[in-house]
């Protein structure tokens, strides 16, 4: 890929320290920067999780949690750029999740339009397309985080199809596309990069080991699955371009 010495993107990650299930602390999450820059990253987005109506850290306790982050990475020159933003969990009243956002409670991807979003994993496609619906009508571009879990959807090709023709953008877990010759799971998940459905890929990184910052390692192994050069360039540097300009993609 010819850009690939400018370093990938990692839109989805819990590494700002010490507000939700991700990063303990800073020094945790000074390893994990470290293994992002290991696998090639030179921009992470910091996405915490965003529970509507549970108990979710200040705006004031986050910004200073970034505020540490960012002198660490100053004062250790480490080449990486961090942006927030939150995985918010949609569930309830949507409305008031977009009041949340417009309020600064929620944060989209870095002051864009683009929000970050979940759902249960046993979400039925249709309350999908009622979030979906309620998002686009007041300008957010959505992204769907980790499309490959939801049950209703994640092995049903068309109904995917259907969302990115809507304008909605996928979001896969790195460690989704690793597996061997006898993972279906992993080998459908390759099929739907190859396939031009997913529009970003995320580590959804929370710690160092099991769920570790990981970029490189996924890439050079859809490579070796022979995924087609210009998806993974889409993937991994035109889409991410176009996600910080704010621009559709
Ligand atoms: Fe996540």
């Amino acid at each position: 890929m010819k850009r690939n010495q400018q370093g990938y993107t990692d839109i989805h990650s819990h590494l700002l320290p010490g507000v939700d299930d991700g990063a303990r602390n800073l020094s945790m999450t000074e390893k994990m920067l470290t293994m992002a820059i290991e696998q090639g990253c030179d921009r992470i987005y910091f996405t915490p999780h965003y529970v509507p109506g549970k108990r979710n850290a200040s705006i004031a306790t986050r910004e200073k949690r970034l505020q540490e982050v960012k002198e660490l990475i100053a004062e250790k020159n480490l080449p990486i750029e961090v942006i927030i933003g939150n995985e918010i969990y949609v569930y309830g009243d949507k409305e008031e999740i977009v009041k949340s956002i417009k309020a600064g409670e929620i944060k989209t991807m870095g002051e864009t339009s683009y929000i970050l979003v979940e759902f249960s994993t046993a979400i039925k496609e249709q309350g999908i397309w009622e979030a979906v619906e309620v998002f686009q009508r007041y300008g957010y571009k959505v992204i769907i985080a980790h499309v490959e879990r939801y049950e209703s959807i994640a092995k049903n090709g068309e109904a995917l199809r259907k969302l990115t023709e809507a304008g909605v953008y996928l979001q896969m877990n790195t460690e989704s596309v690793i597996g061997g010759l006898f993972d279906r799971d992993a080998a459908w998940h390759r099929k739907l990069v190859a396939e031009g459905l997913i529009s970003f890929f995320g580590s959804d990184a929370h710690d160092t080991e099991g769920r570790a910052p990981l970029m490189e390692d996924a890439i050079a192994f859809l490579k070796k699955k022979k995924i087609p050069e210009h998806i993974l360039e889409r993937i991994c540097f035109e889409n991410p371009d176009k996600l910080i300009k704010d621009e559709y993609i």
